[in-house]
């Protein structure tokens, strides 16, 4: 049982802010992403939680309780780095058992402790066998075993799937998260990979420079980014953004994208620019549209394909049906779903007004 506050925290490496007043509060035994691109402070966070780093300014607060100035070693957080990292000389089970051993617990009690996450891991049929013997799956297993049996309040884990391959990384996904939801013990998940994040969370900070972005559901970061920045982050192929100019014809915001107005959908009031963000998959091919362009790319994907057109728009990405046969050069129209249009500043940020109107229109 435990959340975690952080309070005005700022990481100061000479003149240079990694962390820059974050306030975050991570809910009690929830699954937590710190998700960003390379070098926007999520491992420096990590550490200040862990206690391993000391903020320049602000604070730490375990449960309310101010633990700024406490040693990681006094906060009974299990910071896990690399899923990998096992004794290959000992057992599966002294692995496991390592971490209570070394801190002299009764071998009675380490007995049934290793048991028991032996079998929420459903590796206690390994108990007896070599680590040298063990497919990569299992030896995560074990690994997550070792960092959970001595039951501390919180994980950190920063990016532990770091080296692995696609599928097993799916696999490790399902394995974390299964886990968290069996023993429910808050979860600070470091990572740059949005769907590894998408996957797994509850809810997902997005940073950027060392700041706050956007804190969410992964539906919400989804459907209502609150900049560009996030609409280019999540998703994949991430969501279309076409910087648009806002005219008022008779006292109504219209938008025109290339020139072309965008009849139909509602834009934002009191602005002369707008960012329009729309997503691959509300965009339809409509061949009534004066809105054209030029199939340069088409991608394969299965179930669906995900076409590029360039027209004076710029370059557009949708998704289309695998039954649709295209080819390089065809020309198409398109139209987006009105409902589905998110809208920017010239700087980035939601425009909420224009979503508001949306909703009392529609
Ligand atoms: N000990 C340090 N000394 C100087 N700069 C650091 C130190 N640790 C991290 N940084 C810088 O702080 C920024 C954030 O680093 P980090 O938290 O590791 O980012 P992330 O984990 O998101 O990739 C980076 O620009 C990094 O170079
Ligand atoms: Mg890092």
């Amino acid at each position: 049982m435990t959340e975690i506050r952080l309070e005005g925290v700022t990481k100061r490496f000479a003149d240079f802010r990694a962390v820059d007043a974050l306030d975050l509060t991570i809910p009690d035994g929830s699954f937590f992403v710190l998700l960003g691109p390379s070098g926007c402070g999520k491992t420096t966070t990590l550490r200040i939680i862990a206690g391993l780093e000391m903020p320049t300014e602000g604070r730490v607060f375990l449960d309310g309780e101010d633990v700024t100035r406490l040693r990681a070693g006094k906060r009974d957080i299990a910071f896990v780095f690399q899923l990998f990292a096992l004794y290959r000389h000992l057992n599966v089970r002294r692995n496991i058992a390592y971490p209570l051993r070394s801190r002299g617990v009764p071998r009675a009690e380490v007995r049934r402790r290793v048991e028991e996450v032996a079998r929420m891991l459903r590796i206690e049929h390994l108990l007896d066998s070599r680590i040298g013997r063990l497919s990569g799956g299992d030896r995560q297993r074990v690994a997550l075993a070792r960092a959970v049996v001595r039951r501390p309040r919180a994980f950190l884990m920063d990016e532990p799937l770091g080296t692995l391959d696609a599928e097993f990384r799916e696999l490790m996904c399902e394995e974390l998260r299964g886990l968290h939801d069996r023993i429910g013990a808050t979860t600070v998940y470091v990572t740059h990979d949005q769907i590894e994040a998408m996957r797994m969370a509850d809810l997902i900070v997005v940073m950027n420079l060392g700041r706050i972005e956007q804190l969410g559901s992964p539906q919400e970061l989804y459907h209502r980014p609150a900049s560009t920045f996030v609409a280019r982050f999540i998703g994949s192929p991430a969501m279309n953004l076409f910087p648009c100019e806002i005219l008022e014809e008779g006292h109504v915001p219209v938008a025109r994208l290339a020139g072309l107005p965008l009849a139909g959908l509602a834009a934002p009031p009191e602005v002369a620019e707008a960012i329009l963000g729309i997503r691959p998959e509300h965009v339809r091919i409509d061949d009534s549209s004066a809105m054209r362009g030029e199939v340069v790319a088409v991608e394969y994907l299965g179930a669906r394909q995900v076409v590029t057109l360039a027209g004076p728009f710029g370059v557009l990405k949708l998704r289309a049906p695998n039954t649709l046969r295209l080819a390089f050069g065809d020309r198409l129209g398109v139209a987006f779903d009105p409902a589905a249009v998110v809208w920017f500043d010239a700087g980035g940020r939601r425009l909420e007004a224009a979503r508001s109107r949306e909703r009392a229109g529609g």
